[in-house]
């Protein structure tokens, strides 16, 4: 069996890093960014799925792409642009406080249905037409909404019909269909381990796992092979994911 050696700093990389109030970016280092669309950036597997997806519904001219990748300095200045336009009450339930918003991770996008104008804050994305089609199948590639209505409470954050979430299969189809956010599938991972995996077979087989960082040793050894995708969680651990185990 081979092994692959993690470092604390791995905690706070990965597509499935929880980005909130409670728990900010730790690093912008060693993003790799790729063109979701004319000037929006995502991290590149991110960027290529959602392309796949809007190819898939023939969304590429209905749906636009309205905000993707902001550096801690674009997050800042929406923030305070926010502040003097809508004040702050608005501002705390649709705009994340610097270093606490996914937009600086290049895994979350905000979409907006193509029409006259597009709010860059608030984006009318409807559940109907090409919209209701993108949410149809987003979660097959690899899409969450992040901040559904009924967990506004745990995010944080109030209700965003447009702002969806990277995280990649099978994490995707496990939260929807168990209807957790990423705060809670965090939580829920942490029930398993590498001798009690969370085993899948619906949509193709996989295994799925939580592995502590070892702050005693400092670096924590984890089982790899070709068919494991390794990710932080950005507090404690890993989650690691086996496919076709
Ligand atoms: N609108 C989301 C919460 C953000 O600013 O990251
Ligand atoms: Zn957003």
């Amino acid at each position: 069996m081979k092994y692959r050696i993690f470092m604390e700093k791995d905690i706070y990389k990965g597509n499935l890093i929880l980005v909130n109030a409670e728990t900010p970016v730790r690093t912008e280092e060693n993003i790799i960014l790729s063109e979701a669309a004319p000037n929006v950036f995502l991290q590149r597997e991110a960027a290529f799925y959602l392309k796949e997806v809007l190819r898939k519904i023939g969304g590429e001219d209905g749906i636009v792409t309205v905000s993707g990748f902001r550096s801690r300095r674009e997050q800042s200045e929406i923030y305070k642009m926010s502040l003097s336009e809508n004040g702050e009450a608005f501002t705390r339930r649709y705009v994340a406080l610097p270093d606490c918003s996914e937009h600086q991770t290049g895994l979350a996008i905000d979409l907006g249905l193509k029409s006259g104008e597009v709010d860059f804050i608030r984006p009318d994305f409807p559940f109907d037409g090409i919209c209701g089609e993108f949410r149809k199948i987003a979660s097959d590639y690899g899409f969450i909404l992040r901040y559904p209505k009924e967990k506004e409470k745990i995010t944080g954050i109030s209700f965003e019909p447009w702002h969806f979430r990277y995280v990649g299969t099978p994490h995707s189809g496990i939260m929807e269909k168990l209807g957790l956010c990423l705060e809670e599938y965090v939580d829920f991972i942490k029930g398993y381990g590498a001798s009690e995996r969370l085993k899948l077979s619906e949509k193709a087989a996989a295994e799925v796992f939580y592995v502590p960082f070892d702050e005693k040793a400092g670096e924590t050894k984890i089982p790899f092979s070709e068919e494991t995708d390794i990710s932080g969680n950005n507090r404690d651990g890993f989650i690691v994911t086996v496919r076709g185990a």
